[in-house]
């Protein structure tokens, strides 16, 4: 596979792929020198329409400790400010050679377009309201290393479902691996269609909240909304905040995640983005494995152990090289035999 556009782009064996690979990812961010040589020479753009904190860092660092040279461009400071369209933009930056593109725009369909422009690999890091793939993949790395498995467990995904890509994507991963969800909203936060997706649907918050191994809460997204989804931020709290009341209504081993950036005292209080059983800082954290396991599947493909020489031996498992930073002739990592992403 060329791109990863679409949650639905990954099968179950690949998703377990990206996943199994990101474990041993992470083992590099436990080391004093975090560098893999296994994207040498490969040039990743991040090219970012909209805001963004941990999407576009974590790429960024991921892309770097794979030792791929990464460079950010950002709607704010580029030619698109003078008006340049997405396409003249898309294939401007891929005509400079780069391998990989990882693109965020408020447009959903934005990355399967560039994707058809150019001859990059596209990784879509969230599209309008569309879909957000890799976190969908990070939220299933976090709860995976909490419970083991997915399979069975039942994920509770809360708030603006409408506008959020975040829970469209995850609707797809979750399901793939076995996982129940429901998805909580007041009506009007509930989009058209719903019906049709692989989930239970609800209004009632505190009904959900003692059967779920995990609650994702979503960010409100005002700065997708024309309307009044609801009538004051404070009903919305009262209705679907993860309020400190309402840790109270979830069963003890059950967890918190939450995609970022949060709004304290909205969707949800301090009490839970702070509680023990929150798992936003991992989240975080696993964001910079997956990316660099995606990245890995994507780009390392055979060009490079052919330019390096790899055997097959070498194929069959990641293989960090020791953390001195100047071991050029140190095996390349490799995706395990049969994965492709
Ligand atoms: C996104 O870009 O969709 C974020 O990860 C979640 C959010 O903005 O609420």
């Amino acid at each position: 596979m060329r791109h990863l556009l679409s949650s639905s782009d990954l099968s179950v064996a690949e998703v377990d792929s990206v996943l199994d690979v990101a474990t041993q990812m992470a083992e590099v961010a436990r080391r004093p020198v975090k560098k893999l040589p296994a994207l040498r020479g490969r040039t990743v753009v991040n090219l970012f329409f909209e805001d963004s904190t941990r999407t576009r860092s974590s790429f960024e660092i991921a892309g770097k400790w794979l030792s791929a040279d990464v460079i950010n461009i950002s709607a704010k400071g580029s030619s698109v400010s003078k008006g340049e369209s997405l396409r003249d933009t898309a294939l401007t930056v891929a005509a400079m050679g780069v391998d990989a593109i990882v693109m965020r725009h408020p447009a959903s369909g934005a990355a399967h377009q560039v994707a058809g422009w150019v001859d990059a690999s596209i990784v879509n890091a969230g599209d309008g309201t569309h879909e957000h793939p890799t976190q969908a993949l990070l939220d299933a790395f976090t709860l995976r290393n909490r419970f083991g498995s997915l399979a069975g467990r039942h994920v509770a995904i809360v708030g603006d479902v409408t506008h959020s890509r975040v829970a469209r994507s995850n609707v797809i991963t979750l399901n793939r691996l076995g996982a129940r969800v429901t998805v909580v909203a007041p009506p009007t936060l509930l989009p058209a269609g719903v019906d049709s997706w692989d989930v239970n649907v609800s209004t009632d918050l505190d009904a959900v909240l003692p059967e779920a191994d995990a609650v994702m809460m979503l960010r409100v997204q005002r700065e997708r909304m024309s309307g009044g989804y609801f009538p004051t931020a404070r009903e919305y709290t009262v209705g679907y905040g993860l309020t400190r009341a309402r840790l109270g209504l979830m069963a003890d081993h059950a967890v918190i995640c939450h995609p970022g950036p949060m709004n304290r005292g909205l969707e949800i209080s301090a009490d839970a983005a702070d509680a023990a059983r929150s798992l936003v800082l991992d989240q975080v954290a696993a964001g910079v494995a997956v990316r660099m396991s995606i990245l890995y599947h994507l780009l390392a493909g055979e060009s490079v152990s052919d330019v390096e020489g790899v055997t097959s031996e070498n194929h069959r498992a990641v293989r960090p090289v020791a953390p001195e930073p100047s071991v050029p002739s140190a095996a390349p990592v490799r995706a395990q035999a049969g994965a492709s992403v």
